[in-house]
């Protein structure tokens, strides 16, 4: 994606991960992008305003106080004449900084003045990650809206190791990308599902499947580096919400059909979530065992996708359906794309031989009205980039 004609404010704060930060001024500028850097005074103990400068190609601003700076370019100005604003590496202090709006030198005093979105690339001692300061700090900035990259886990710069590992160049720089690059999407909504659903039979126990959310959360991922806006509408699963992407998190098929419809218009729909084809009337209290066996009696649940399918103006454009089988996998799958009415069917044979549930792999072939497409087995970020391109080539058409 190109990020010609984009400007980023690049504030670099003191932390031994600053030296990446040069290799990510030089991928930013790589992508067309503008780069200005303000560095605070512990970042100048790990790299040199000399090579940051060398690198952006602009003068580096560090000192509120300088009179040569304010006239030529103010801290508003700075904030302001940004598409976005990255703070990497980003410190315990700068984080908590941020938080409760201190704004004491001209990094921190330009992230209070700006407006422009913010990324943020924690890279700390895993302790000081882990603190409930920390933690708390950065919900509190994710709650407002700003963006969070990393950390990683691995080896820390004290011998040690957990999370706080700065993101890596390349995973920062992709990040940005996603947040204000415009890709071939751009201008389109796009609605997601994702993971299983859990369908209550008492406060303690409830029917699910196997379905980790790792394909659905991976499309939703590729669909808005596309550029689409991209709602995804999640059961419960243990994948994080992917950046770049509005999630709405629910239990049971029931809610996510509420979510669906509330997330309408969009032009492209797909569903990939194992929703729970039955569910039964909860129990209002735990079920006793010294009642005899229980008998649960199962209705069916409403189906999200044949219901997105339906004829109206509120129709997606494109709606894609996967199918999940053990059998018959093609003949399946066609029966089920014209039962439900969307347009394509991505089919995934999820007998226990294939582990297609949980893993990080699918085989998967796409269907549409014209026939199947056998596509070679993939990682299932290939196949949501895969599907995502072929959405692309679908609304170029
Ligand atoms: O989550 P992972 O571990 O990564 O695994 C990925 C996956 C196997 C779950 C995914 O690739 C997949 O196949 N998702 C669809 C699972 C499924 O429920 O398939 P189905 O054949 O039962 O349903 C057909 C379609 O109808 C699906 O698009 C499903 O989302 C939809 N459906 C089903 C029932 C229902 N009540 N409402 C629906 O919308």
């Amino acid at each position: 994606m190109s990020l010609v004609n984009r400007r980023v404010l690049l504030v670099i704060t003191g932390g031994i991960a600053a030296y990446k930060t040069l290799d990510l001024i030089r991928r930013l500028r790589e992508q067309g992008a503008a780069v200005r850097a303000i560095l605070t005074e512990a970042a100048t103990q790990f790299v040199t305003p000399l090579a940051v400068q060398t690198l952006t190609g602009e003068k580096v601003y560090r000192d509120i106080f300088a009179l040569t700076d304010e006239s030529e370019m103010g801290h508003l100005r700075l904030a302001q004449e940004a598409d976005i604003v990255v703070v990497a590496p980003a410190t315990a202090d700068m984080l908590a900084k941020m938080a409760v709006g201190i704004a004491d030198d001209l990094a921190s005093t330009a992230l209070l003045a700006t407006d422009k979105m913010i990324l943020v690339a924690p890279a700390m001692n895993h302790r000081m990650w882990l603190n409930e300061a920390t933690q708390a700090n950065v919900a509190r900035l994710t709650m407002r809206g700003i963006k969070c990259v990393g950390p990683n886990t691995g080896s820390l710069a004290e011998g040690e190791t957990g999370p706080g590992r700065m993101a890596e160049p390349l995973e920062i720089l992709s990040a940005i990308e996603l947040l204000v690059a415009d890709g071939p999407l751009k201008g389109r909504r796009a609605l997601v599902t994702s993971g299983p659903t859990h369908e209550a039979i008492d406060p303690v126990r409830f029917l699910a499947n196997r379905s980790s959310g790792k394909q659905g959360h991976a499309i939703a991922s590729a669909l808005a580096h596309a550029g689409a806006e991209t709602v995804l509408i999640s059961g419960p699963t243990a994948e994080p919400d992917p950046l770049g992407v509005r999630v709405h998190h629910v239990e049971s098929a029931r809610d996510m059909l509420k979510a669906c419809e509330a997330a309408l218009p969009v032009e492209i729909a797909v569903c990939a979530a194992a929703v729970a084809d039955w569910r039964v009337e909860p129990a209002p209290q735990k079920i006793k065992k010294n009642g005899g066996l229980p008998v649960l009696r199962l209705e069916e649940n409403p189906d999200i996708l044949a219901t997105l399918s339906r004829p109206g103006n509120l129709r997606p454009r494109l709606v894609i359906g996967f199918a999940a089988e053990t059998e018959n996998l093609i003949a399946h799958a066609r029966k089920k794309r014209e039962a439900k009415g969307c347009d394509w069917i991505v089919a995934n044979d999820v007998s226990p031989a294939m582990s297609t549930f949980g893993s990080d792999n699918n085989t998967v072939h796409l269907i549409d009205a014209n026939g199947v497409e056998d596509w070679p087995p993939q990682s299932k970020r290939e196949v949501a980039a895969s599907l995502t391109r072929r959405i692309v080539d679908f609304f170029a058409a």
